[in-house]
């Protein structure tokens, strides 16, 4: 299975750091995939079905990738690494299954939705499935403190879905409760992986911080791009639809930004669209242009440029590598990508 196999043409030349951070845990990724295909069977032939379908259809493999390069970076060499990447690919799918059901979201990698094709009740199911393939995975890794981080992590996202429900149609929405959504909703999971990358090498806990410390900043900077793609990629290169969040009434940064500059006639535009749900076929157009007047996107752009850069410091504690300038390479990617 490759890394990211859809619409490859058009992502081209955004794909180079990634490229690298693939090539350089090449071997154990392809184990990964390898780990993941095999524990995504079932004898109930819908799960396999509808998991493949999300999972064949490619994903940057970001997570993994992160907790298999952090292993590296400290120097381990085992055989651990492996089950504990696909454990977090298997939670980051379990919440793109549960998150495409609550956005009701159409596409994603480029394809249908599982939620479109087999509805929201089986992609719930399946969610649930591959969530607990995930403890499994920690059980037979056998680590009690690695089972901590990861069992956390996903009460975090849990708690981070949840709390964005909240926010959700609020145009009184903060940038502090936006920044703690994303942080738990995102953040956590990008940490947690990194964290475990350090862990299992038995490296001191100032490199356990470090690394979770570079995670987390990573992730708030990779959500902040994901929102503004959301209104600003091109939908054949990012894989999913644009304007989902406007549709959806999420309170995402650039509607937070725009929000708070926006004219008295600008932010009851935004209340009735978001809070009221009342879009005409010209709505997400006005709003986009709302979000350009008041640089709402170059904005939230910059606010991830902010967060790299505290990701790129945290790895200051690890000796020079070729490893540390790509996971340093990793967050160029994190800001420019278009997918
Ligand atoms: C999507 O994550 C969910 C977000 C946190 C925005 P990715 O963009 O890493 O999804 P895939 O795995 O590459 O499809
Ligand atoms: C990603 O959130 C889901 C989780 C982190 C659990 P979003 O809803 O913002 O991401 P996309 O745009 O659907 O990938
Ligand atoms: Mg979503
Ligand atoms: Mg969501």
């Amino acid at each position: 299975m490759g890394v990211v196999v859809t619409l490859e043409g058009e992502r081209g030349q955004q794909r180079s750091a990634l490229d690298q951070l693939a090539a350089l845990v090449a071997a154990d990724l392809g184990r990964v995939n390898e780990t993941i295909l095999r524990l995504m069977t079932s004898e109930v032939p819908l799960i396999p079905e509808l998991a493949g379908h999300l999972i064949a259809s490619g994903g940057k493999r970001l997570r993994p990738m992160l907790l298999l390069a952090a292993a590296r970076l400290c120097g381990y060499r085992g055989e651990r690494h492996i089950k504990l990447a696909a454990c977090v690919e298997f939670i980051h799918t379990a919440t793109l299954l549960h998150d495409d059901v609550v956005d009701a979201s159409e596409m994603r990698r480029g394809q249908s939705t599982a939620n479109m094709v087999w509805g929201n009740s089986a992609s719930v199911l399946v969610g649930d499935f591959l969530f607990t393939r995930s403890f499994q995975l920690m059980v037979e890794d056998g680590s009690l403190a690695v089972l901590a981080i990861l069992s956390n992590a996903s009460r975090v996202i849990a708690e981070g879905e949840v709390m964005q429900l909240m926010t959700t149609a609020d145009t009184s929405t903060s940038e502090d409760a936006y920044l703690k959504v994303i942080a738990s909703k995102t953040a956590a999971l990008f940490s947690a992986a990194c964290r475990v990358g350090a862990v299992v090498a038995e490296r001191p806990r100032v490199e356990e911080d470090a690394l979770e410390a570079y995670g987390r900043n990573l992730g708030i900077a990779f959500q902040l791009v994901d929102d503004a793609l959301d209104y600003a990629a091109r939908q054949a290169s990012l894989g999913k639809t644009i304007g989902d969040d406007f549709r959806e009434g999420k309170m995402t940064l650039p509607v937070v930004l725009a929000f708070r500059r926006g004219t008295d006639e600008e932010r009851a535009f935004w209340r009735r669209a978001l809070e009221q749900g009342e879009q005409d076929d010209g709505a997400l157009a006005h709003a986009m242009a709302l979000l350009g007047k008041y640089n709402a996107i170059r904005d939230t752009v910059e606010r991830a440029r902010h967060y790299g850069a505290v990701a790129r410091d945290a790895l200051a504690i690890f000796p020079d590598s070729e490893m540390k300038q790509i996971l340093s390479d990793t967050v160029e990617f994190v800001i420019e990508r278009g997918y």
